[in-house]
């Protein structure tokens, strides 16, 4: 039985600046990528030379099928130096959103994702209040630049997972392990999202700005409703909640965290599921749970900015998104406002702290010469897109 998705559904795919153009090196996390004392397994180096090869990547994913395309602005290219922008830089991005016009992709523009530039940081990076102000005067002055051919805003994206594994579980820059920072970096990013959404706002064009927000289908087990409860709260509902009022609000999901009655920390996986490349438990029902949770919490318009899983057999990749596409579906025929779908990830990338290893890609890319090479579940969820169907 096939299933239709609304007209005008956006099917689309993601990126990240860091994780995909290659040479970031006036950042927090190319800084980190190279000290000793990090997780990180691999340095982002080259990346996907995306910041070159855009034109053919581009190219490529409206071939394939997909009606929008989802990237972010590198702060620290626009921006190297407090006050010193470049516009070679806001050029660059520029051509990048025509280019997705040129092919008919609608551009949806992450303003923060994940890095800020080494002179933030300096200045104390998500503890320091002043960097909210920091982020909304570079979010003018991109738009400004680039504001008329935006088709979509995303603020910053999973200010939770910035706050939580840079200063709670510390394998991200600056890497701390502090309740008291975890708590003024939530409040410092909320901030910075309303800022820099009014900035947005303010400046040319008119689409729709919201947050991305990392979610999980948080599940108590045993009497861990407590534990899982303070947990989400922290994680997701202060966030779900800051973001009220915003044009919508971009839900991305993976997996599912339980909690026992014993610990406020997360149980290990259930014994004899499936794990991803990422070690979360194959869960696609994520998607319904997060989607449900975020309606009824937030109250908006919804999209799926985020939905992929890192596997090297392809086949399970198309195995996960039918799952949770049906789960998408039964949300849209109970009614929720979901307007779109984004795959992450249009290429095998830099995976932060993982490195290469985890391929959440859509297309392949040979690490030696960078040669692209779409996969079968490329194909799969192109056709979906063309045909706005699941079969
Ligand atoms: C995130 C980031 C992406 C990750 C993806 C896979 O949601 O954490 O937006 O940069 O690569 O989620 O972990």
């Amino acid at each position: 039985m096939a299933i239709t998705f609304p007209d005008g559904f956006v099917w689309g795919t993601a990126t990240a600046a860091h994780q995909v153009e290659g040479g970031n090196w006036n950042n927090d996390w190319w800084m980190w990528e190279h000290d000793p004392s990090s997780p990180c397994i691999d340095v982002s180096g080259d990346a996907c030379d995306h910041f070159w090869r855009y034109p053919e990547d581009i190219a490529l994913l409206a071939d394939l099928g997909f009606t929008s395309y989802r990237f972010s602005l590198e702060w620290s290219r626009i921006e190297p130096e407090p006050g010193e922008f470049s516009v070679n830089a806001l050029d660059h991005y520029r051509r990048m959103l025509a280019s997705c016009h040129e092919h008919g992709l609608l551009p949806v523009l992450t303003y923060h994702h994940f890095t800020t530039p080494r002179w933030a940081v300096a200045g104390g990076g998500w503890l320091n209040r002043q960097t909210g102000e920091h982020l909304a005067r570079f979010a003018e002055r991109a738009t400004q630049h680039l504001g008329d051919l935006v088709g979509m805003a995303c603020t910053i994206n999973e200010p939770n997972v910035v706050s939580i594994l840079g200063h709670l579980l510390g394998t991200f820059p600056p890497g701390h392990v502090d309740g008291g920072e975890f708590t003024t970096a939530n409040e410092n990013l909320l901030r910075a999202h309303r800022l820099t959404y009014d900035a947005v706002k303010a400046g040319p064009g008119d689409f729709p700005v919201g947050m991305t927000l990392s979610m999980a289908d948080f599940q108590a087990v045993d009497g861990g409703e407590s534990n899982m409860e303070r947990a989400r709260h922290s994680m997701e509902d202060v966030f779900l909640e800051g973001a009220r009022g915003d044009d919508y609000l971009g839900a991305q999901m993976y997996t599912r965290i339980r909690f026992g009655p014993d610990s406020p920390t997360p149980l290990a996986n259930e014994e004899g599921l499936r794990t991803t490349l990422m070690g979360y438990e194959f869960w696609p029902q994520a998607l319904e749970a997060t989607v449900r949770r975020a309606a009824d919490v937030f109250g908006g318009p919804l999209y799926v900015t985020e939905n992929g899983i890192g596997c090297t057999d392809d086949a399970e990749r198309i195995e996960y998104v039918t799952a949770a596409l049906e789960g998408l579906d039964r949300c849209l025929q109970d009614g929720l406002d979901v307007r779109g779908y984004f795959c992450w990830s249009c290429l095998d990338n830099f995976e932060w702290a993982e490195g290469y290893a985890p391929l959440f890609g859509l297309i392949a890319v040979d690490r030696e010469t960078q040669v692209r090479t779409p996969k079968p579940s490329a194909h799969w969820l192109g056709q979906v897109a063309r045909t706005n169907t699941l079969p």
